[in-house]
């Protein structure tokens, strides 16, 4: 891509800078965002979307409420985060990684109380840059460990986007078909168009497409014909929230991917950073799933597809249990067949101070 998913422009006050997902592949636009309000719509109507790239906006929508806060003392500037914070977590309620970016500029906003409040603008701005360096180093490494699953030859199938628009640069799922097709590998990828909102076939498929990658994109409905035809050998894909024992929430179609890859013996994996687990919740009931307006699927585009008045139902995402799951592919290496001692081990290897944190 010639421009990233979402940057930062200026300093204190600047502005967010994101490509708007909505118009792709039609039109490539980047809007420049100046409140922490249209950092909400941005979110909300998924021009951002994809669960690290959504933390990324949450972490700059906070700079943009606060930057301009004329607050009386540094505590009424806590007051002040604390607002815009609540706000930015009504965005969307199933990618785990937007309240963890939230919880943690509050941590950082909280750890610098007792500074002058330009000073503390100052610092938020610099936890929102790590936040969004970290995960592209992050997508990087995931790419890295996960390289190896694809063999020479083979077919691998994708839904949604797990791409670099996804996050801030490379992807997860997709920075795992980055990285094998950089090394030399070929392969063949089928991409779900992922009903209703096309991220498959809009975004997936232009991404791979730019990239050099050899992307065959299908109807959600022939992953199962694919399989059958013996043409896919592995199947990666993002998630948007784990749970401690493993199950992934992740769009909505990821779990009928996962029977028909069970099936048909087919390797089912996860490619996700440690940000999108959350090890509060125990499994994947717990986890918010998000429902959408109904004319996503009646009026898809602008175009009427069903008629006036039909009852209609819309999760966005849907739950994969860990049974199904082969391996969670994360920055630190790849948790096999997960459960809940294996990611909590995993953690205490890795991550040891966010099991402290569990509630
Ligand atoms: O509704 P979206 O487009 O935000 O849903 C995105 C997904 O489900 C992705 O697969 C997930 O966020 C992983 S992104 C690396």
């Amino acid at each position: 891509m010639s421009a990233h998913t979402i940057t930062w422009s200026g300093s204190i006050p600047g502005w967010a800078e994101l490509i708007d997902q909505t118009l792709l592949p039609g039109e490539f636009k980047v809007l420049s965002i100046r409140t922490a309000e249209e950092m909400w719509e941005a979110i909300k109507t998924l021009r951002i979307r994809g669960a690290p790239a959504i933390g990324v906006a949450a972490a700059f929508g906070l700079v943009l409420g606060v930057q301009k806060a004329e607050a009386a003392s540094p505590q009424a500037f806590q007051v002040a985060v604390k607002h815009v914070s609540e706000y930015l977590r009504t965005a969307r309620p199933t990618a785990v990684n937007l309240f963890w970016a939230l919880d943690r500029m509050e941590r950082r906003a909280a750890a610098e109380a007792d500074r002058p409040v330009e000073e503390q603008k100052a610092s938020l701005l610099a936890e929102a840059q790590e936040i969004l360096r970290e995960d592209t180093e992050k997508c990087r490494q995931i790419g890295e460990h996960g390289a190896p699953i694809i063999s020479e030859g083979s077919g691998v199938l994708t839904h949604c986007n797990a791409g670099a628009l996804a996050t801030s640069a490379h992807g997860t799922a997709l920075s795992v078909m980055y990285t094998a097709h950089e090394r030399g590998t070929n392969f063949r990828v089928f991409a779900d168009e992922t009903r209703p909102l096309l991220q498959g076939a809009r975004l997936t498929a232009w991404e791979l497409g730019r990239a050099g990658v050899d992307v065959t994109l299908i109807c959600d409905n022939m992953a199962g014909v694919v399989m059958r035809e013996g043409k896919v050998q592995t199947v990666v894909v993002g998630a948007d929230r784990i749970a401690a024992n493993g199950d992934v929430a992740n769009k909505i179609g990821t779990y009928t991917v996962s029977i028909l890859a069970r099936e048909h013996d087919v390797a089912f994996y996860v490619a996700a950073p440690l940000s999108t687990f959350d090890l509060d919740v125990p499994d994947g009931a717990h986890i918010p799933i998000e429902e959408r307006a109904e004319e996503e699927i009646t009026e898809p585009y602008g175009t009427r597809t069903a008629p006036r008045g039909v009852k209609v139902y819309n999760p966005a995402f849907d739950i994969t249990s860990r049974a199904l799951v082969r391996g969670i592919i994360t920055e630190y290496g790849i948790v096999e067949h997960p459960d809940t001692e294996r990611i909590e081990a995993f953690f205490r290897q890795h991550c040891p101070e966010r099991l402290a944190s569990i509630s």
